[in-house]
């Protein structure tokens, strides 16, 4: 399969460029072009759509105030969710949603969240700023939430303070359709039906706060697990096992090879936190300013980025050797930007803006999701709502779109698409000795029959020329959508929401086989071509 070129590869070749010293300067003084092949009669795997999923952990004010305000709040809402947030999730079509964490995962009690809301156990959530913790929303309130959204529902088991048994009669709680005395206890609960539980993950970073464990030790652990799961006939439950943070192949290695037949999937977490993608190298307790940095930051974040390519092929490499027929699912079920929290915020609860570069890092990793489409087959962006790298803020009972959101908003037409291979030529765009492909880019003819390339120029102050050559495709039009914005870390604020907003591209021409277009600086383009 044809692929964008690794960022290993292209930066070897940057290496050895570095040693001239005029590989930097030329970089930012040529007229930047670059080709764009979009192999249309070879079409790849199919997207799947869950590579749209989100990720909702009981963290800061996701739950409560995100998503959750309770029926009795003055914020407009639907039994008890946020009416704004439920309708912006809806306009999304959010496909999968993982709840409740993340490490608040592997000490929560399923128990704690089911029955009359006034009689449920307070508890600490000692992960997460040592907050209270109400558990007014547990398993009703996340399975409704689902429903409501449309999305599937990605719940994550306790492996941690929980095991086997917990995990075991939960699953039947939410799936069993018998006699017994945990159903009738659902249905005293308010709920007749079972729900449908998609996916369901024994454990969360079992390497570390989900247990401190060896590999080894957790892949016995899961072993046991697994055989105690079981969802009632019917349901599609697929089992994640945990996986892999960034590059630790090791930890692949051995849950491939003790657990792979397990399982239907392994999990990847991976973070792109500025200063560890930074030269020298910095620390994960100053990440970097989420709006105040300058152009190095920018860049390490847009290098980081293209390293989930790095670290899927690597992961992928490994899965490969004990499941050549690729049943395993590689699950990126957490990613995104990890900046410092807003001054003046709680630092337990991660809240961070969102800039224009956060787009083009969520651009990036979504083109690098597509061209490994044939093995990763979720990804769930952490968090969806002011946590992270968020899709939503709220503040009170005011709500943004952030420039992420707008990106998961013009890539919707690549949920469920058939991947169409793209090979990108030039340019690059360098910083301190360090280059990445300044446009990035991945394309897919979607369930509508529509053909959509997505493209993202990284580099924040040049344009690129592109020509996109279309082999078996004759299209009779083309339009499409941009996001940009005056500055590199312009952000959408409560009082001005739309300065990072899409906008209609219709600068690309089409003439014969061939698309050309200019993609102004810090730039995310998704074509239309019909
Ligand atoms: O997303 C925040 C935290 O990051 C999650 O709880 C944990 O799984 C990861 O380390």
């Amino acid at each position: 399969m044809i692929r964008v070129p690794t960022p290993a590869g292209r930066l070897a070749a940057a290496a050895l460029l570095a040693g001239t010293a005029l590989a930097a300067p030329l970089a930012r003084a040529a007229a930047p072009a670059a080709t764009v092949a979009v192999q249309a009669d070879h079409p790849g795997p199919v997207i799947a759509k869950e590579i749209y999923g989100q990720f909702a952990e009981h963290l800061g004010r996701l739950i409560y105030e995100g998503i959750w305000v309770g029926p009795d709040s003055p914020i407009p809402n639907i039994h008890g969710y946020r009416k704004d947030v439920v309708e912006a999730l809806k306009a999304l079509h959010v496909p999968v949603v993982r709840w409740p964490g993340g490490c608040f995962a592997d000490e929560y009690h399923w128990r704690d969240g089911i029955g009359p809301r006034d009689k449920r156990p307070v508890r600490v959530n000692s992960n997460w700023g040592g907050v209270e913790e109400s558990n007014a929303f547990g398993t009703h309130e996340f399975m409704d939430f689902s429903e409501l959204i449309g999305a599937e529902a990605y719940v994550n088991g306790n492996l941690g303070t929980g095991g086997p048994q917990e995990m075991a009669d939960w699953i039947s709680y939410m799936t069993a359709d018998t006699r017994s005395t945990l159903v009738q206890e659902r249905k005293a609960n308010g709920r007749d039906k079972p729900w449908t539980l998609h996916w369901f993950a024994v454990g969360n970073e079992s390497w570390g706060c989900g247990g401190n464990m060896r590999a080894d030790y957790y892949a016995d652990l899961l072993r046991q697990t697994r055989t105690y799961l079981k969802p009632a006939p019917g349901q599609p439950t697929k089992i994640i096992a945990v996986g892999p943070s960034d590059d630790d192949t090791a930890w692949t290695e051995t849950i491939m090879a003790r657990a792979g037949k397990d399982i239907d999937a392994l999990s990847m977490h991976y973070y792109d936190v500025a200063s560890l993608n930074s030269v020298p190298k910095g620390t994960w307790k100053a990440k970097g300013s989420a709006t105040q940095f300058n152009e190095t930051e920018w860049f390490a974040s847009v290098f980081g980025a293209y390293q989930t390519d790095v670290l899927i092929s690597h992961h992928s490499a490994v899965m490969d050797k004990y499941d050549p027929e690729k049943k395993v699912a590689l699950v990126v079920d957490e990613w995104g930007t990890w900046h410092d929290p807003e001054p003046g915020s709680n630092p337990g609860f991660l809240y961070q803006q969102n800039s224009l570069r956060d787009a083009v890092v969520a651009a990036v990793s979504l083109n690098i999701f597509h061209a490994h489409a044939d093995r990763v087959r979720m990804a769930n962006i952490a968090q969806m709502v002011n946590v992270l790298q968020a899709m939503i803020l709220t503040d009170g009972p005011r709500m943004l779109l952030t420039p992420t959101y707008h990106v998961f908003d013009m890539y919707q037409g690549f949920q469920g698409a058939t991947s169409l291979p793209v090979v990108v030529t030039g340019p690059d765009y360098s910083v301190g000795g360090r280059t990445v492909p300044a446009v990035s880019a991945s394309a897919g003819r979607g369930t509508d029959g529509v053909t959509r390339l997505a493209l993202a120029n990284v580099d924040p102050g040049k344009a690129a020329t592109v020509q996109v050559r279309l082999a078996g495709l004759k299209a009779g039009k083309v339009g499409g959508r941009i996001l940009t914005a005056p500055a590199m870390n312009s952000v959408n604020s409560f009082d001005h929401p739309q300065v990072v907003a899409p906008a209609p591209f219709k600068d690309a021409k089409l003439s014969g086989d061939t698309v050309s277009l200019t993609l102004p600086a810090k730039s995310v383009v998704v074509l239309d071509l019909q």
